[in-house]
């Protein structure tokens, strides 16, 4: 039987239906978003020290193997400032400091490659780098040479560039951000790209949409070894939650767990924090010499599947309060991860009710622990008792 044009209409009208209703759907599997970023990055525990060195950065790459930590997710193994050499090459290429990187960039990113890992470089948006300033000279920077210092990254391999902000000349940002993104992408090579420049032209509201387009940017200036640093960048970044998209984050700076200068208590609080704010998790500490209850903090994957939460959103605080912040964030599977924490000096008893934390009242959920590893059966509502510092951490689901 021949279909008539009316059938034809309806049949054309029903498709146009489905295509719309795949379309709107898409939205929702775009939520297997490309999660924060997880690695390494030497400047923390470095700086620009001698140590910084192809041995190390090698050495760093064997111990992603054999603590578990490529298991657990960590995939980059970034080098920070310092890498390069004083000057361009005759033909104005960078080139890698020859004592400290004496088997050049190349064969560095391919022994990092052959580990199953991904390899990340450092450059700033400016004449030169931020540091140090020897003679007047500093590392060269990329303004003005994007095109040709991304063909260099790309042939040597590299996975993922920082883009700092030393020495910009006061250019405007966006240009600059928007010029070695333009420079990265023609090279064909995927280039994860990780905007850092501080926060000083509200990058959230630009860096992580087309044409910069990045994976992440900076919120705050840089984070140091101590409590009150880390409190401080917290803070700023806490309450940008709305800027932040699935595979475009905002980055309160890395990692300083294991370095000594804040209590196990505290890198604690900073782990569970940065993850409930779906930051990138980049170790800053140097992995040959870490202290085992520094690695189990990086190795807790019930807190790290909460940063990694395929749905890609950044907890919101819920409560900011005589010391306490709780923050809520959604999971994929339709649970809700929890954070409590006690910016206080003093030990607090706190009581979240199951509203605040978004939950229908009169439910049955499961309450687990993050950082105990246990779980009791409740109505959504928390109970507990913190320590100075301490954060608890916390996964709810309906029974
Ligand atoms: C800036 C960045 C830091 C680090 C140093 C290197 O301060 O914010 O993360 O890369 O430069 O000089």
């Amino acid at each position: 039987m021949m279909a008539s044009p009316a059938s034809l209409r309806r049949a054309a009208a029903s498709l146009a239906f489905v295509v719309a209703v795949a379309a709107s759907a898409s939205p929702a599997s775009a939520a297997q978003a490309t999660p924060p970023q997880m690695g390494f990055n030497n400047w923390n525990s470095t700086h620009c020290r001698d140590e910084f060195n192809e041995t190390m950065i090698r050495g760093i790459a064997d111990k992603f193997i054999s603590m578990g930590l490529r298991d657990a997710g960590y995939r980059y193994v970034n080098i920070d400032d310092c890498w390069a050499n004083w000057q361009r090459d005759k033909n104005g290429n960078l080139e890698p400091n020859p004592k400290r990187f004496p088997s050049g960039i190349k064969a560095l990113a391919d022994y990092i490659h052959a580990h199953g890992l991904k390899f990340g470089l450092y450059s700033s948006a400016g004449t030169s780098t931020c540091e140090p300033l020897q003679e007047n000279r500093g590392f060269p920077g990329g303004l003005g040479h994007e095109k040709q210092d991304a063909a260099t990254f790309a042939s040597w391999g590299v996975d993922y560039l920082k883009y700092d902000n030393c020495n910009n000349q006061k250019v405007d940002a966006r240009k600059r951000y928007t010029a070695m993104a333009e420079a990265l992408r023609a090279t064909g090579r995927p280039i994860f790209y990780s905007v850092c420049e501080w926060g000083e032209n509200k990058p959230w509201l630009w860096a992580g949409k087309p044409p910069v387009d990045a994976g992440s940017w900076r919120t705050t200036g840089d984070i140091s070894d101590s409590y009150a640093s880390m409190l401080k960048n917290f803070k700023q970044n806490v309450v940008l939650d709305r800027y932040a998209t699935p595979g475009h984050y905002n980055d309160p700076d890395m990692l300083e767990v294991g370095n000594g200068g804040m209590t196990d208590v505290e890198y604690k609080s900073h782990f569970s924090l940065w993850s409930i704010m779906a930051a990138p998790l980049l170790i800053g500490t140097d992995l040959r010499t870490i202290k085992p209850d520094a690695l189990q903090i990086l190795l807790n994957k019930e807190v790290i599947a909460v940063d990694q939460d395929p749905l890609g959103v950044q907890g919101k605080q819920v409560r900011d309060a005589d010391g306490i912040h709780v923050i809520v964030k959604p999971l994929k599977d339709g649970s809700r991860a929890v954070a409590v924490f006690n910016e206080a000096d003093t030990p607090r008893e706190v009581s979240v009710s199951a509203t605040e934390i978004g939950l229908k009242t009169g439910g049955s959920y499961n309450v687990r622990d993050l950082w105990t590893h246990t779980q009791e059966k409740g109505d959504g509502a928390l109970k507990l008792s913190l320590q100075p510092h301490a954060t608890a951490m916390y996964r709810i689901s309906t029974l």
